[in-house]
């Protein structure tokens, strides 16, 4: 991954019919935000009729001054920005604050044709656009991703929801934003956990659909971690792009498609679960110790070398990341996993690798093979 190669700074397109949108990587280029939403705003049903706009944002996001610059841009084209700070963390993707976001909007007589964006990670994407999905029966939404995570993952693809306080993401909808705008500028002052988190999605798109990809990774680990601004670009771009395709090829998540995303989330779902959620493992942790436990059952399955695991974990720990998750119970993983299973008629499904590049979805998988892989962890 070399740095002089010149960055394309054209969106990237996510195609899907009359609901298709661009996802927009820029280097600190705010003042340009309001003619991109604009823009965004003429392709859906609501045209040029926003004049108003609900930022969603968090309070650390507030202190560091970034939405000022952002409702500056949505003035500047028009759109009138009112913003509301939601506290930072998982905690607020909640009913309780859903209903406060409902309550000022309906404050303000907010009809149909309010715009909201969500400025923030992916907390407040999941957040913003679960309200934007339901006021009104859905108002259109613009993404601000402001984390590596959200920006390579969340942010694209529709998916938006909240918390039942005993099960994650499972109030939710599909409700595709006008347009995503990155700015991957906002990557300079993200602590260093948070940063690691997100290259663990970043790997997992080299792992299941791009050797080349990960072959790039795998060179530019030193430029990555010192945040090079155009090689940071050149990532995320690239993952929106992987992305952007999955998702256009199965939107909703329907003919097994999209569902090459969960590689390595079955095992993590599973760690966070068991861990703790906001404990000992983020999501993006659990996910790299999750790619390289489903990686060693791919070994099992007969699909792959021992050597691709071992490439897969070399290239997590010199991002930082974890791959191994010691000290929880096998059995309780096991259990966790298969409250997860009722989804899928009873059978355990892993996403796994054949390649570098290439996995598949399979409930081959036979318990005892999955149970000496989550006692080796
Ligand atoms: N994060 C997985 C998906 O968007 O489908």
């Amino acid at each position: 991954m070399s740095p002089q190669k010149s960055a394309d700074d054209s969106g990237v397109l996510v195609q899907l019919g009359p609901r298709t949108y661009e996802v927009k990587v820029v280097t600190g280029q705010t003042a340009q935000f309001g003619a991109f939403v604009k823009e965004a705003l003429e392709r859906t049903w609501a045209g040029s009729s926003c004049r108003r706009a609900l930022v969603v944002t968090d309070s650390h996001l507030a202190d560091l001054g970034v939405p000022s610059a952002y409702e500056a841009a949505l003035a500047a084209a028009g759109i009138s920005p009112e913003t509301v700070i939601m506290p930072p963390g998982e905690r607020s993707k909640s009913l309780e604050c859903a209903g406060q976001l409902y309550d000022f909007l309906v404050s303000r007589s907010a009809d149909r044709h309010v715009l909201v964006v969500a400025l923030g990670g992916g907390v407040i994407g999941d957040l913003a656009g679960f309200v934007a999905a339901t006021y009104a029966r859905g108002v259109p939404l613009v993404m601000a991703p402001t984390t590596l995570l959200a920006q390579v993952d969340s942010a694209i693809g529709g998916k938006v929801g909240i918390n039942h306080p005993l099960a994650k993401n499972i109030i939710g909808a599909f409700h595709q934003p006008a347009g995503v705008w990155i700015d991957t500028n906002t990557l300079a002052s993200l602590p260093e956990r948070e940063l690691r988190c997100g290259l663990a999605e970043v790997v997992k798109y080299g792992v299941i659909l791009d050797q080349d990809f990960f072959a790039e990774l795998e060179q530019g680990v030193d430029l990555i971690l010192a945040r090079q601004p155009q090689v940071i670009r050149q990532i995320v771009r690239r993952s929106c792009q992987l992305k952007a395709a999955v998702v256009a090829s199965d939107e909703r998540e329907e003919t097994g498609r999209r569902a090459i995303l969960n590689f390595g989330h079955t095992v993590a779902h599973a760690i966070e679960a068991v861990a703790g959620y906001g404990g000992a493992f983020e999501h993006g942790e659990a996910v790299a110790v999750g790619m390289v436990a489903e990686s060693r059952l791919a070994v099992r399955l007969g699909w792959i070398g021992q050597e691709l695991v071992e490439r897969l974990a070399r290239l997590l720990a010199r991002f930082g990341l974890p791959t191994h998750a010691p000290g929880l119970d096998p059995r309780r993983l096991l259990e966790a996993m298969n409250c997860d299973k009722k989804t899928d008629r009873g059978k355990l499904r892993f996403v796994l690798p054949r390649s570098i590049g290439k996995v598949e979805l399979t409930d081959l998988a036979r318990e005892q093979d999955v149970m000496a892989v989550l006692e080796s962890l």
